[in-house]
């Protein structure tokens, strides 16, 4: 993990309050895994608190990477504000990351993302991609007028998408698509709301042996000092033993956590 001041080389409006941003920097050479995030401090004397947004894409050869945020306050409104050419301090790659090792040539995987956590899951589909993977993606929101990336995904894989109001692809959450798919995955991999993460959870859980969920957690250092981030251990009976989703997450597999 390591600090930069980043060069912003583009900002645009991808639906309302969803912004993307592209940085660039020799931070980028330490971004390799899939699934993690930076850490992003908002150029304003008030705010002090860092905001976590996870990587949506990783490019070696121009030494850029790309976050896709929400605008859901003063910090990312200010984010929102900045145009091409500002700087911006960035302290990442932070967390875990997915784990792609069990995965081999031929293997297919089901990528399921809901709103504004399907970002990470575009690097992942790429990465999966140059594995020999196929991956397979089902992507819900809450409607058309919120939908970003269908094209993006669509030129990785088959892609099927949801919206809470009808207003595009199936009616309904993210597991009406995954109940109508007669398809064994060798792997899952899920980021974003936890009652999403928990059809995910319960679907596979026991039948895939490699499910990998991604929590949303408020966080506040993002690197494991204050406990902000904590969550429950599923097995734990007391109640009282818990992980950091900032440092030993944000990625955990099936049935670790208490969603
Ligand atoms: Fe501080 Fe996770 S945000 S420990």
């Amino acid at each position: 993990m390591k600090q930069e001041l980043m060069e912003i080389t583009s900002q645009r409006l991808l639906a309302p309050r969803i912004y993307e941003m592209t940085l660039k920097g020799a931070l980028v050479e330490q971004m390799v895994v899939p699934g993690q995030f930076l850490h992003l401090r908002v150029p304003q004397n008030d705010l002090l608190l860092r905001r976590p947004i996870s990587i949506n894409d990783i490019n070696h050869e121009e030494g850029t990477c790309r976050i896709i945020y929400r605008v859901e306050g003063d910090g990312t409104r200010v984010f929102s504000e900045m145009k091409a050419g500002d700087r911006i301090d960035v302290m990442g790659p932070l967390g875990n990351g997915f784990q792609l090792s069990g995965l081999h040539e031929g293997d297919t995987a089901f990528i399921v993302g809901g709103g504004i956590g399907i970002p990470p899951l575009y690097e992942l589909s790429k990465q999966l991609i140059a594995r020999g993977v196929t991956p397979v993606h089902f992507l819900g929101f809450a409607s058309e007028e919120v939908m970003y990336y269908e094209e993006e995904f669509c030129a990785l894989g088959d892609t099927y998408i949801a919206t809470d109001d009808g207003s595009y692809g199936v009616h309904g959450h993210v597991g009406y698509l995954l109940a109508e798919i007669n398809q064994q995955p060798d792997a899952v991999f899920s980021c974003g709301a936890n009652g999403m993460l928990r059809a995910v959870e319960q679907r596979y859980l026991g039948n895939v042996a490699n499910v990998q969920l991604s929590l949303e957690a408020r966080m506040a250092c993002g690197m494991g000092a204050c406990y902000a981030c904590v969550c429950h251990l599923q097995e734990d009976e007391s109640g009282q033993k818990s992980v950091k989703v900032c440092d030993e997450g944000p990625i955990f597999p099936a049935g670790k956590v208490v969603l």
